[in-house]
């Protein structure tokens, strides 16, 4: 618990497990609200892992109210425009502000080069760009009216850095939410809205269940010179969500003020050669 957030309102998307869950605990024990969105239902047909629940994010909810902030939570696709902004509008009614974005929202799906149908391509892209613009959109304004600045997250990849084998739609999704935060950078330094992405390697999440595992060796038997593209120089291999948490959080936070249009790596040095 502490205080750099004190006052401040952050929205934050795929907040009902996960990383997105972490990021909302980490910010309202810094002293922000929260307004918080999840689709909470059945992801696409090329996700190979459970969909998370409407109980799900009355956990993020539990957790958040426990630190003595308030959240706001709504349940909306973020390839929903319409729906993003009345859940923001309808956020910052209620909390009076908002000062951050963390647009955590994505999905992953692994599939050799040739078993993405056109289907699973567009659904891993609508999800991981057009929702994550549609975050941003549904709330910059807001930030710009506050005239306070503010700080903007968006949520890539290691395979937004480097690429991650066995998910060409994931990694051209997550490149173009690397240029996604540099391009909203440059327009939104006017009002002092910074925007960075960041580049987790694995974290240990629900993104992790059902057949994922089994989908990803099999991906990898299919090619295995691929294998262990993604090492890290630490010796964990896996993150917790609560590890990625504290640099969002720090983003979010005055103490990165000079810090806008980078690519923020929390990989334990995996996409630096
Ligand atoms: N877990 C990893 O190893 C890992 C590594 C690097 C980056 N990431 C990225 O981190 C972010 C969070 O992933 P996570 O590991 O917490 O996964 P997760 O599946 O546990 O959580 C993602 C949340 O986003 C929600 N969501 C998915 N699509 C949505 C949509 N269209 N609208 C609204 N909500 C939606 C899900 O319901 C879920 O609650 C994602 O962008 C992911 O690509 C994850």
């Amino acid at each position: 618990m502490g205080d750099r957030l004190t006052g401040q309102v952050a929205f934050i998307t795929g907040a009902a497990r996960g990383q997105g869950r972490a990021h909302a605990v980490k910010m309202a024990g810094e002293g922000a609200d929260i307004i918080a969105i999840d689709v909470c239902g059945k992801l696409p047909d090329c996700v190979p892992y459970d969909s998370a629940t409407p109980e799900d994010l009355d956990e993020t909810v539990r957790l958040v109210e426990e630190t003595g902030r308030r959240i706001v939570t709504s349940i909306v696709d973020t390839r929903d425009y319409e729906g993003m902004r009345d859940a923001v509008d309808r956020g910052v009614a209620e909390l009076g502000r908002l000062d951050i974005i963390v647009a955590n929202a994505g999905i992953a799906s692994p599939q050799v080069w040739d078993q993405i149908t056109p289907e699973s391509f567009r659904d891993v892209m609508d999800v991981n760009v057009t929702g994550t613009w549609n975050a941003v959109m549904a709330g910059a304004q807001k930030i710009i009216d506050g005239g306070r600045g503010g700080s903007i997250i968006l949520i890539s990849s290691a395979a937004g850095i480097k690429m991650q084998p066995f998910m060409i739609h994931y990694t051209a999704s997550k490149h173009a939410i690397t240029g996604m935060a540099k391009a909203f950078a440059a327009e939104l330094g006017k009002h002092s809205i910074r925007v960075n992405s960041v580049h987790p390697g694995p974290v240990l999440t629900p993104m992790g269940t059902g057949e994922m595992p089994a989908q990803i060796s099999a991906a990898g038997e299919s090619n295995p010179q691929l294998a262990h593209m993604l090492t890290p120089f630490l010796p964990s291999w896996v993150a917790m969500p609560e590890d990625i948490a504290d640099t969002v959080c720090w983003l979010a936070s005055n103490e990165s003020k000079m810090i806008t249009a980078q690519a923020i790596a929390v990989d334990q040095g995996s996409t630096s050669y």
